[in-house]
């Protein structure tokens, strides 16, 4: 605990860990450092009970580097007027019908954020504001802890295949703005990446993926990519952290250890989450180090 803070880390089981009694809109020097040291070692950090500003998230968001704008959605206005780093997570729509975010009220299947990109966020950060009742929990998913899980013979094999993450739809399933739908794999809009990173700051491997829609394996026949991502995906559940939302929740997560997930609610209910990105200080890096792997 820094001099002078009363700032707690509480782990949250396999992944994640709560961080109490620090005001994120006040948060000292020290204070971020002892938050950046737990974030490098839980992959996702949970702060409760805040009270912030759009100029407050972004303040507390610089503290870990530039800020990505937000994606190109397929439905949905991105930024609150005059944020453009924010992005609006919503299924609210504004007195002429528009909707004020993207995603929507349906379930966002697994991903890593913007990971179709040569740079994909280091980082992202949701700040709740108006939850529904029941629903739109959001989940995170060690990629960490699914490779440990991996047979060795696995692992082996990923250590020098590249994925194509895909960008062509958004995590609500929307085709994204001026791209044309395609669902081969082999000739989509998207990057390639190692399948298998190394974290720049701790040099832990995580398993990395994008989402399982339109990836493909670099090099392989459709049919053998798509088995091989099978069985990949098969070991993504892990290690998983479910948080569900109050008001006031921050949730920080690592966008090159972890994916996330979020269910469905209520249509007629509200839901307004404020988020932002921090800019990939780098491409993803093939693991070099040696795999420790359960099997
Ligand atoms: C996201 O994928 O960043 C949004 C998650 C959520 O709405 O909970």
């Amino acid at each position: 605990m820094p001099a002078g803070s009363k700032l707690e880390v509480a782990p949250l089981g396999a992944l994640g860990a709560e961080i109490k009694a620090v005001d994120l809109a006040r948060v000292s020097v020290a204070e971020v450092e002892a938050i950046k040291s737990a974030w490098y070692r839980h992959d996702v950090v949970v702060f409760r009970n805040q009270r912030l500003t759009d100029d407050d998230l972004l303040a507390f968001s610089r503290h870990f580097g530039t800020l990505d704008p937000p994606p190109n959605q397929g439905a949905g206005r991105k930024s609150p007027p005059g944020y453009p780093d924010i992005y609006v997570v919503s299924n609210v729509r504004d007195e002429r019908g528009e909707p004020i975010g993207a995603l929507g009220d349906g379930e966002a299947l697994w991903h890593t954020d913007m990971s179709y990109a040569a740079h994909p966020p280091d980082a992202s950060m949701l700040y709740a504001l108006e939850i529904p009742a029941h629903g739109g929990d959001t989940s995170f998913c060690s990629m960490k802890a699914a490779l440990t899980r991996m047979p060795k013979s696995l692992v082996e094999r990923l250590r020098g295949l590249d994925i194509k993450h895909d960008g062509t739809y958004d995590s609500g399933g929307y085709v994204r703005k001026g791209l044309t739908a395609s669902d081969d794999p082999r000739t989509s809009v998207g990057t390639p990446h190692p399948a298998i990173i190394e974290h720049p700051v701790s040099g832990k491997p995580a398993l990395y993926l994008g989402r399982r829609r339109n990836a493909y394996v670099m090099g392989l026949d459709l049919a053998e990519s798509e088995r091989l991502l099978d069985q990949i995906w098969s070991y993504v559940e892990t290690a998983v952290y479910r948080h569900r939302w109050a008001v006031g929740d921050l949730v920080l997560w690592d966008n090159r250890t972890t994916m996330h997930r979020r269910d469905a609610f209520d249509p007629n209910a509200r839901r307004i989450m404020h988020r932002t990105q921090i800019k990939g200080s780098s491409a993803p890096k093939r693991a070099s180090m040696l795999l420790a792997t359960a099997q």
